[in-house]
């Protein structure tokens, strides 16, 4: 499961469609984090209640309210012992302050319901670099001509000291700080005009580590359905739900755009 809820930014978020003339917004606005934890934990519980014995919960949010969300409601909920990552996705965009430090990275909690899960890190593996900002260590070449860098670490009871080799054709698995993947950008193709749309990239490496093939992915705030469109071009399947007609819409034209035969099961509670 993935939910990207209203972060309790307390804005109002809009975006005009410009081929249709449609105004595409949600609202973030609460009367205090009091009525904002009240909103979303009922949400959680069925989420977790739906999810299954092996399946894992991400999280979004960001500096506004994600002590609380931790504290209040995910480990709660799963219990603190179920805590998998605290993942900061980090971009560079938007506007500078002059008295704070940018506050430029979103958090992603990862909670799992059991004590078993999917992690596919060689899916999701990034290059190693040759600098000395993947790792430590001497940068070596191996007698066939491979790089790899020598990381010494504690000794082992015979007073040895371990080491390990990282090969640096054989990538890395990413740390829980994200670095590499921007936040769309006003010129990106991917961009719907959905405010508060997240990167492909994001999702792809959030369902690529997390599911396998024909797995279930949920998104219960779907949005211009970011989530759905990559569970379903890596052949995962999907549940996608929002409050909103005009995201199902969204998300629906995406989907079509990808699969031109796609049937879509719609329920409406409204
Ligand atoms: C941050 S946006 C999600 C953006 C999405 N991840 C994307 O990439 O496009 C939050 C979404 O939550 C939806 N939402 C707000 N309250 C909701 C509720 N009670 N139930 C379902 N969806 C809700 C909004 O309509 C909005 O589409």
């Amino acid at each position: 499961m993935y939910i990207d809820p209203p972060f309790f930014s307390n804005r109002n978020y809009q975006a005009q469609c410009t081929e249709t003339g449609t105004v595409r917004s949600f609202s973030d606005n609460w009367g205090g984090m009091q009525s904002y934890i009240e909103w979303l934990k009922p949400r959680v519980e069925q989420l977790y209640r739906v999810l299954k014995p092996n399946g894992t919960l991400f999280l979004h949010c960001d500096w506004h309210a994600d002590a609380y969300i931790r504290v209040l409601i995910l480990d709660p909920i799963f219990g603190s012992a179920n805590f998998i990552n605290h993942i900061a996705w980090c971009y560079s965009t938007g506007g500078k302050s002059k008295t704070t430090f940018g506050k430029k990275h979103d958090t992603l909690f990862w909670y799992a319901k059991g004590n078993t899960w999917t992690f596919n890190a060689d899916k999701v593996k990034i290059e190693m670099r040759s600098g000395n900002k993947s790792f430590g260590g001497r940068l070596c070449t191996d007698d066939e001509g491979r790089q790899y860098r020598l990381v010494y670490g504690s000794k082992n009871k015979q007073g040895e000291t371990r080491y390990y080799k990282y090969y640096l054709d054989e990538g890395k698995t990413p740390e829980d700080w994200w670095t590499d993947i921007n936040s769309l950008q006003a010129s990106s193709t991917e961009r719907l005009q959905y405010p508060t749309q997240k990167p492909e990239s994001l999702l792809e490496r959030i369902i690529l580590a997390a599911t396998n093939p024909n797995d279930v992915v949920l998104d219960p705030c779907v949005g211009s359905g970011t989530s759905v469109a990559v569970a379903n071009s890596l052949g995962r399947q999907w549940i996608g739900i929002d409050q909103s007609v005009d995201a199902i819409a969204v998300t629906e034209k995406r989907l079509q755009q990808q699969d031109e035969n796609i049937v879509f099961e719609r329920i409406n509670w409204l």
